[in-house]
């Protein structure tokens, strides 16, 4: 790089302002806005130093390659990176970073939020009202789960799924959870189980998906561990599609074999399964586990912060891989 010369970061898609004018003080900046396709972004990332990328961005070796030799990094705004493909990374000598921790409240508070609109049947009840459905009171309509009392299972005891457990355990749910390695401090200070992925699925009226994408968490929830979640069992998920069978999903709801779900993200996103949009007990949200405003802006500026710390030859703040 000439003397003068300003690095180039490319934000693949968009960034909040508050990390992009940090950003645009230092380097030059190029942006593919929220509808870049493909094909856009391989025109765009030739010369990057960095590139910004997020879930909706696969960063692969086609992209690496075009973006060429230069690239120090690639910076994730989210803390899921299996959008990244980290071994084309390390060969490159790219480095990589996401935004944990920052965004651990929002999406807890929203997999809460899903668990009792799910358990409640808040969306078919609210649909019914907004279509003139409701003729009346009725002690038998819409009957739910309450989480006083209940048992939630947590799959993926990382940052979030730590921060639900005390969430739900605070309402008054015992907590079992499924993870790879045991988490003694939600045992101690939640009496929370922990037990084999079937008997958590068994045992627990409310599943709630924390786990990352990766090919052995491919549809870790299928049909046969839907029929284990059961005709009164509730699931939740936002951590990413892939984990469960959304069809499988769909058809046992339409069946009564299971009875409610909250789902935050897709396989396929932006698309969403026919099935499931005509599934009764089901609530759907567009992705947004991280969308409070103090977690975007926060994802943000770590972001930026990365950025800066990487192409201004320090370490960066928070790596993956
Ligand atoms: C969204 C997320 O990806 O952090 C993650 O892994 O899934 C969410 O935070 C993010 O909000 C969009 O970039």
């Amino acid at each position: 790089m000439q003397e003068g010369e300003r690095h180039l970061v490319v934000i693949a898609r968009a960034l909040l302002a508050v990390g992009l004018d940090r950003l645009a003080e230092r380097f030059e900046i190029r942006e593919g806005g929220l509808e870049a396709t493909r094909e856009q972004l391989l025109e765009l990332v030739p010369g990057a130093s960095a590139v910004v990328a997020d879930p909706a961005v696969p960063v692969d070796r086609d992209l690496l390659d075009a973006a060429g030799q230069q690239l120090q990094l690639v910076a994730n705004f989210a803390v899921g990176y299996d959008n990244v493909d980290l071994d084309a990374c390390r060969e490159r000598g790219v480095a990589v970073t996401n935004t944990p921790d920052v965004l651990t409240e929002a999406t807890a508070e929203l997999a809460l939020a899903l668990t009792l609109s799910a358990a409640r049947r808040l969306s078919d009840a609210e649909r019914d009202l907004r279509q003139g459905r409701w003729l009346g009171w009725d002690p038998g309509a819409y009957l739910g789960l309450e989480l006083h009392g209940a048992t939630a299972g947590v799959i993926g005891m990382g940052r979030i799924g730590r921060r639900y457990a005390r969430l739900v355990s605070a309402l008054g749910a015992q907590v079992v959870y499924a993870s790879p390695s045991p988490e003694p401090e939600a045992e101690r200070e939640l009496g929370a189980k922990r037990m084999g992925l079937p008997a958590v699925l068994a045992s627990a009226e409310v599943i709630s998906v924390h786990a990352p994408s990766t090919p052995e968490t491919h549809q870790l929830i299928g049909a046969d561990e839907l029929d284990l979640i059961g005709p009164q069992g509730v699931l939740v998920n936002t951590s990413r599609g892939s984990l469960v069978d959304a069809e499988a999903v769909a058809a046992a709801l339409a069946d009564g074999r299971l009875g409610a779900a909250g789902l935050d993200v897709y396989e396929n996103e932006p698309e969403v399964p026919q099935a499931l949009l005509a599934a009764p007990r089901c609530v759907l949200l567009p992705h947004i586990g991280s969308a409070s405003t103090r977690a975007r802006r926060s994802m943000a500026l770590l972001v930026a912060d990365n950025v800066i710390a990487v192409l201004e030859g320090g370490e960066p703040v928070s790596p993956v891989g």
